[in-house]
C-alpha cells in the first residue's frame, strides 16, 4: 500500500526540476550552513555546493588547507570537508555569482533576537533575511527554490515571497522551509543520521526536489513533508518542548537541594518511563545555546501578538527558570564562600554552551560570570576550545562594565592546572569529558583551603572529590547542606 502511494506520487513529479539541481547555493557560512552544506555535498557528489558568507574571515578560514583552522569545532567536520572541499563543496565571499549559478538557493543567515524597536528582547531579528531575500531578488534571472533554513517565526516565508515576487527580475521563486534540528557538538551525526527531516512548502515539484537531494542518504519515511507554517512552527516547538524539559528538571534540581533527594537519581526514576523518556533530563546551570531562549522568545512574542496571553505567560515560564537557574548558581557560590567572593580566585572550567563545541552563544557561563563580577571576583577561564578573544568579546557585550575592567578582573589561560593553583574556588560550567580526568588530588593540593568546588555540570566524581576534601556541591544534590 504505502510503495503504491509512493509510486502514484512519483509518477506526477516534474522531473525536469528535479534534475535541474545541479547547483546549490547556501547564504550562511556558520554553524548550520557549514556543516549542513558540507553533509549534503558530501553525499550529493554530482551536485556543486556553494557556501557563501560576507564575512571574509570566516570564508578564509573554511577554506584554510589547515582543517584545525576551520571556524568552527565538531567532531567529524573535518573528514567530511576534506571528502568533499574542492571536489563539490566550495566557500565563498561572492554572494552574487553563487546566487546566480544556482538551482536552488539555501538561506542560513542568523536570526538573533531583536534587540531594538518593537519586540526588542523577544522577536526574531529578520534584518539578514531581508537582505538575503532582495539580493537574490535583483540578482536571479531564472527560476530557484528558496529554502529557509534559519529558524524563522511562522509566516515568514510570506514575507519572503512578497520580497521576492515584487522586487525580483519575473522569475518564479519556489519557497521551501526545511529547520535544521541538527545540535552543535554533533551536527554530524545529527545530519548524517537524523531522526527526521522536515520540508514544508506548497510545490510539490519543488519539495520533491529538496526531498531527492536528502533521499541521497536518508530513508524516504524519515523525510516528513508538511505545509510551510507547520514546517517553520515545528522548529520552534521542538526547541520550547526540549529547553521545557531541562527547565523541568533544573526547577525539580533546587527542590531535590532542599529535601535531599538526588536529581539525576530522579531524572532517571522518572526517565525509565517509556512515556518520559531518559534524554533532556541533565540537570546543569541552564541551558545555552543560539536555539532555545530565541525561539521560545519568539514563539512568546507571536502568541502575545495573537492575543494569546496565557500560551505566552506558560512558555515564558521556561526562560524565567532558566534565568533563575543561572543566577542561583552563582548566588550558590557567594554565600558558601562566607558571603564574599571580592578578590578571590575563581576558576570557571568551561566556557561553550555544551561540551565539544566552540560556540558561546547564551552560555550559562557568561551570565553566572558576570554575576561575580559584580561582586568583584577574580575569574580565571579554561576552556579548551574557546579562544580569549571571544570571551571578553561575550563579556564586553553585556556591557555590565567597561571592557578594561573586565580585562582587570578576567584572565583566560591556557593550562587547567596553572589555571586552579590558589584559587578559592572552581566552577565547572560546561561538562567537557576531559575535566573528569584530570589530576584532581593535585589540583587539591594547589588550591586555598577550604577548596570549593561547584560542579555546575555534575560531571565530577562526587565520591572522588568528598575524599579529597574538597567542599564539593553539584546542581541537584547539595552534599554540603547548610
Ligand atoms: C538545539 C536543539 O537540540 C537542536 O535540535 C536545534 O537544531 C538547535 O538547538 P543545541 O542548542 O546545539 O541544539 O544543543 P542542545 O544539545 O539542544 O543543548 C542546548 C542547551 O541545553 C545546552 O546548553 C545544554 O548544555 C543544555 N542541556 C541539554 C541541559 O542542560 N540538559 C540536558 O539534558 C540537555
Ligand atoms: P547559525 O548558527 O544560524 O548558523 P551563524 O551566526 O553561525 O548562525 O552564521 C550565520 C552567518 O550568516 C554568519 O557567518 C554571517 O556572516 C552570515 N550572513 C548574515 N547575513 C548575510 C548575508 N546577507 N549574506 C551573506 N552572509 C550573511
Amino acid at each position: 500500500m504505502m510503495s503504491k502511494v509512493l509510486f502514484q506520487k512519483k509518477q506526477t513529479i516534474d522531473y525536469k526540476l528535479m534534475m535541474n539541481v545541479k547547483k546549490i547555493a547556501c547564504i550562511g557560512a556558520g554553524y548550520v550552513g557549514g556543516p549542513t552544506m558540507s553533509v549534503i555535498a558530501q553525499k550529493n557528489p554530482g551536485i556543486i555546493v556553494t557556501v557563501v558568507d560576507l564575512n571574509q574571515a570566516r570564508i578564509d578560514a573554511w577554506n584554510d588547507s589547515d582543517l584545525n583552522n576551520l571556524p568552527i569545532y565538531e567532531p567529524g567536520l573535518a573528514d567530511v570537508i576534506e571528502e568533499a572541499r574542492g571536489r563539490n563543496l566550495f566557500f565563498s565571499t561572492d554572494v552574487e555569482k553563487a546566487i546566480d549559478e544556482a538551482d536552488m538557493i539555501f538561506i542560513s543567515v542568523n536570526t538573533p533576537t531583536k534587540t531594538y524597536g518593537k519586540g526588542k528582547g523577544q522577536a526574531a531579528d529578520l534584518k539578514f533575511i531581508e537582505l538575503c531575500a532582495r539580493q537574490i531578488a535583483s540578482v536571479a534571472q531564472s527560476d530557484k527554490i528558496i529554502v529557509e533554513k534559519s529558524t524563522l517565526p511562522v509566516r515568514t516565508a510570506d514575507a519572503l515571497k512578497s520580497i521576492l515576487d515584487n522586487t525580483g527580475n519575473g522569475v518564479n521563486f519556489h519557497i521551501l522551509s526545511n529547520p535544521e534540528f541538527l545540535a552543535e557538538g554533533t551536527a554530524i551525526p545529527d545530519l548524517q543520521s537524523p531522526d527526521r527531516v522536515l520540508i514544508g512548502g506548497e510545490n510539490r515539484d519543488a519539495i520533491e526536489a529538496l526531498v531527492g537531494i536528502y533521499e541521497a542518504w536518508v530513508p524516504r519515511e524519515r523525510i516528513l513533508t508538511t505545509n510551510l507554517w507547520s514546517s517553520e512552527l515545528s522548529k520552534l516547538v521542538a526547541n520550547a518542548f526540549l529547553a521545557q524539559r531541562v527547565s523541568s528538571i533544573n526547577a525539580i534540581s533546587e527542590l531535590c537541594e532542599v529535601t535531599g533527594a538526588n536529581v539525576d537519581e530522579v531524572a532517571r526514576a522518572v526517565g525509565t518511563d517509556s512515556r518520559i523518556g531518559p534524554k533532556f533530563l541533565k540537570s546543569s546551570v541552564g541551558f545555552g545555546g543560539s536555539c532555545f531562549q530565541k525561539d521560545i522568545l519568539n514563539l512568546v512574542y507571536i502568541a502575545r501578538s495573537y492575543n494569546l496571553h496565557a500560551v505566552a505567560n506558560y512558555w515564558e515560564q521556561v526562560i524565567l527558570l532558566n534565568d533563575h537557574q543561572k543566577s542561583r548558581f552563582a548566588e550558590k557560590i557567594i554565600r558558601d564562600m562566607y558571603n564574599t567572593v571580592n578578590g578571590k580566585r575563581i576558576v570557571f572550567l568551561g566556557w561553550a554552551f555544551k561540551k565539544d563545541t566552540n560556540d558561546t552563544r547564551e552560555s550559562a557561563a557568561i551570565y553566572v560570570a558576570d554575576h561575580l563580577l559584580s561582586e568583584e571576583a577574580n575569574i580565571i577561564i579554561y576552556d579548551p576550545k574557546v579562544t580569549a578573544e571571544q570571551i571578553y568579546r561575550d563579556l564586553d557585550y553585556l556591557g555590565t562594565r567597561s571592557s578594561e575592567e573586565n580585562k582587570r578582573l578576567v584572565q583566560v589561560v591556557e593550562d587547567p592546572y596553572e589555571a586552579c593553583k590558589d584559587a578559592h574556588a572552581i566552577a565547572v560550567l560546561t561538562e567537557w569529558d576531559e575535566f573528569r580526568t584530570y589530576d584532581w588530588k593535585l589540583i587539591k593540593e594547589q588550591m586555598k583551603r577550604p577548596s570549593f568546588v561547584f560542579d555546575g555540570r555534575s560531571v565530577l566524581d562526587s565520591s572522588l572529590m568528598e575524599s579529597l576534601n574538597f567542599t564539593y556541591y553539584k546542581i541537584g544534590s547539595d552534599v554540603n547542606q547548610k
